[in-house]
């Protein structure tokens, strides 16, 4: 089976890395992890990818004198090996438009509230605090403008009454590591593809019963 060649770049815990390395230990599973790439040395991240055996590599961005030249080096570094579509799982950087145009239609990322609400940092408690009964998570193809691009794939989580910051946190994750291994799926399997700016499905269903909370 030709297998998508996955570049995938982290900042921190690495917990969606995991995901996708335990989705690529399955021999029909369609992508590969060829690099995993940390902007932050020692990080949790970085030793779940050498646990599992990856090519693991640290570009400290305070290493470099701009933004440019830090990019330059993860361009590379993704070119050498061949990647072909790039994974942001955690990657706390952003991007300019330069580098993310590279990339264009070849780079997701993984965001933890329903896009396009709660773009940014802190998304959960911004969510708690406003009482919206629907919290979630958004894999999108990644533009120049943070947290925007066609979605992929999208969870609605709802809120418990009793819902804290960690709860809402660690309730969402469960979901992000169920999608991101999926989301890679159908882009591997050619089931979803970038049409302007959305994302096409083909042989997908997506008819779902929809949600209302607190039940009438
Ligand atoms: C996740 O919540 C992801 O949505 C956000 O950063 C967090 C990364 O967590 N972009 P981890 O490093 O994958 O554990």
């Amino acid at each position: 089976m030709r297998k998508l060649r996955l570049g995938v770049m982290i900042s921190g815990s690495g917990t969606n890395l995991q995901a996708l390395i335990d989705a690529c230990a399955a021999a029909d599973y369609p992508a590969t992890i060829e690099v995993v790439i940390s902007n932050r040395p020692n990080v949790r991240g970085l030793e779940r990818a050498e646990q599992a055996g990856l090519k693991a590599v640290t570009i400290d961005h305070k290493a470099f004198d701009d933004k440019e030249s830090f990019e330059d080096a993860l361009h590379e570094c993704l070119s050498d090996h061949k990647v072909e579509l790039v994974c942001l799982a955690g990657f706390m950087r952003l991007l300019t438009a330069g580098f993310v145009n590279r990339w264009r239609d070849r780079m997701i990322n993984i965001h933890p509230s329903l896009l396009p609400s709660y773009k940014g940092l802190h998304t959960h408690a911004r969510a708690l605090e406003d009482g919206v009964r629907f919290a979630g998570c958004t894999i999108h193809y990644v533009r120049p403008e943070m947290d925007n691009g066609p979605i992929v794939m999208q969870a609605a989580i709802p809120i418990a009454s009793d819902e804290t910051e960690e709860s809402l946190i660690a309730k969402t994750l469960t979901y992000e590591h169920k999608m991101y291994p999926a989301a890679v799926r159908l882009i591997a399997e050619g089931k979803a593809r970038v049409s302007g700016n959305k994302v096409a499905f083909k042989d997908v269903d997506l008819v779902m019963p929809g949600l209302i909370s607190p039940l009438p």
